[in-house]
């Protein structure tokens, strides 16, 4: 299904975060690069993008159809997985025990993974179906300016 264009920065997010998420896995299953440069790589991209993003959907996207009461328990359950992967990432952040680092980064790489699938192809669709139009336009127009003062290179 096509995206609106008004929620491309998102998707064009969950496209670079996806792969992430892919060489995570690969790395732990020492098919590719070594974990080393993936923890690195994830560091970076959580905070350049990844929580950014997070905070974006939550204070632009999610709020409008919160307060028309739409798609309540699809937004509930993206909450919760943002929730866990925030834990997730400062467990990541803070190593540990080999072991216990593996079991993180796969946990922290397959949720990720599934949540990007289900806002893409759940929750996306079915705000863009039960948005008023005038939501759509001003959630669009606030992720626009929202991604210019988060991209990466520029200084919020
Ligand atoms: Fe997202």
């Amino acid at each position: 299904m096509k995206r609106d264009p008004r929620l491309n920065p998102l998707s064009w997010q969950h496209q670079r975060t996806l792969a992430l998420a892919h060489r995570t896995v690969a790395a732990l299953d020492k098919v590719s690069v070594p974990l080393e440069t993936v923890t690195v790589d994830i560091d970076m991209l959580w905070r350049q993008e990844i929580e950014p993003h997070f905070h974006a959907e939550e204070t632009i996207l999610f709020p409008p159809a919160q307060r028309l009461g739409l798609c309540q328990d699809a937004i509930e359950q993206v909450l919760r997985e943002h929730q866990r992967l925030h834990e997730l990432f400062r467990l990541i952040e803070h190593g540990g025990a080999l072991t216990d680092l593996h079991c993180h980064l796969r946990e922290f790489a397959e949720l990720l993974i599934q949540h990007i699938r289900f806002e893409e192809r759940t929750v996306f669709p079915a705000l863009e179906k039960v948005l008023p139009e005038e939501q759509l336009e001003a959630i669009g127009r606030d992720l626009s300016a929202f991604h210019e003062q988060t991209r990466p290179g520029t200084i919020p």
